[in-house]
């Protein structure tokens, strides 16, 4: 196997910078939307055959380093008593979201063996096939508690900062319940053969630093100490996080995320020998050629060759991203990363 991203992900040097990107299996990519024609989101994962094609199709068309399972942070909630949607253009929206300390107390104990056994068996598949390694996820308990609470994506958060800020008790119990299922979820992916982790607090750089150490902290410090066990690296990702990248780092992580806004040398100047992953603007490859490879270099360049770089955009690929940009920007990672003899 193709252990470059492995061994970057634990700090090590490697002959040039592996690559992945998030969202790498979806929409832009014409064989996903053929597969989509037939099968909803949901219904792709429930399928392990189809669940590991997706997931092993960017990596067979471009080369990347590394795969991400095929799923969503929304896979486990249906097991917790929540029902849900995925809709187009907009995201995931929960028809009976959490707004009473009540509803917090019927979230039910999330068992992977028995509502994602489709996950664990797509993983199983996988490791037959993958030249590469395979990374399983998660949400952090912030970023499902918030599509939990809204009952949908968010612009101000209004509803989940709320109950946090008004409803302790409740708020500790969500957290709680939602950071003990995750813990076990991932477990039960790195049991099935997952090689590493990513856990997404995509939403979370909208909290200050102080709230963020209050209210977020405490659990993701326990959800970082459960899955530091497991032998395998772990990614610790959120988007519009500059202010609270230390703050992130010492609540855990092998790995440390940077999104687009925050330059990767500030972030490597203040995160030590930690490892990153990062950070090209996802919007670069809409860009003209001699553009996108001055941005892949600038990425390159800011890292300034220290040990511990995986190359990532710093948010997922967008929809309507040219096929042909991706390839070339893997081309040009792998090109000028490139340890020369
Ligand atoms: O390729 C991969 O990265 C693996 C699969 C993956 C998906 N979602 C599949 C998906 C991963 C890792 C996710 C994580 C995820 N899902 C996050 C965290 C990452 C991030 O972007 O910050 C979040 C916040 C979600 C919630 C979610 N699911 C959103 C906001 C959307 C977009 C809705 C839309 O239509 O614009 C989804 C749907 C989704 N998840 C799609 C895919 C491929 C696209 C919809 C589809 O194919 O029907």
């Amino acid at each position: 196997m193709n252990d470059v991203f492995l061994r970057a992900a634990r700090g090590e040097a490697t002959e040039y910078t592996p690559v992945w990107f998030m969202r790498q299996a979806g929409r832009y990519q014409p064989e996903y939307r053929k597969i989509r024609e037939r099968y909803t989101l949901p219904e792709i994962v429930r399928h392990p055959e189809v669940t590991a094609e997706v997931t092993l199709m960017p990596v067979q068309n471009f080369g990347f380093d590394a795969a991400i399972l095929f799923a969503d942070i929304t896979t486990p909630l249906y097991g917790m008593g929540f029902e849900l949607d995925i809709v187009e253009g907009k995201g995931p929206v929960i028809h009976n979201p959490v707004s009473t300390a009540d509803d917090v107390g019927r979230i039910r104990e999330f068992d992977p063996g028995e509502s994602t056994p489709f996950v664990l068996e797509a993983i199983r598949i996988l490791k037959g096939e993958l030249p590469v390694p395979l990374i399983g996820f998660s949400g952090a308990p912030f970023t499902l508690a918030s599509y939990l609470v809204e009952g949908g994506p968010s612009k101000n958060f209004v509803k989940v900062k709320s109950l946090m800020y008004s409803r302790p008790a409740a708020w500790q119990e969500l957290m709680e319940k939602l950071t003990t299922a995750m813990a076990n979820y991932m477990r039960s992916q790195v049991e099935a053969g997952a090689d590493a982790l990513q856990v997404f607090d995509s939403w979370v750089g909208r909290l200050t630093r102080y709230d963020y150490e209050t209210y977020v902290a405490p659990y993701m410090r326990r959800l970082f100490a459960e899955l530091a066990g497991l032998g395998v690296p772990v990614i610790h990702f959120g988007t519009q996080t500059m202010h609270l990248l230390t703050s992130m780092a010492a609540a855990g992580g092998d790995v440390m995320g940077v999104d687009t806004a925050t330059p990767l040398d500030w972030a490597r100047d203040r995160l030590g020998a930690r490892p990153v992953q990062g950070n090209l603007d996802p919007t670069l490859l809409f860009a003209p050629a001699d553009v996108l490879e001055r941005g892949v270099e600038a990425v390159l360049s800011a890292n300034a060759g220290r040990p511990g770089h995986v190359f990532n955009l710093g948010h997922g690929v967008l929809p309507g991203t040219p096929t042909a940009a991706v390839a070339r920007a893997v081309e040009l990672v792998h090109e000028k990363s490139a340890v020369k003899p």
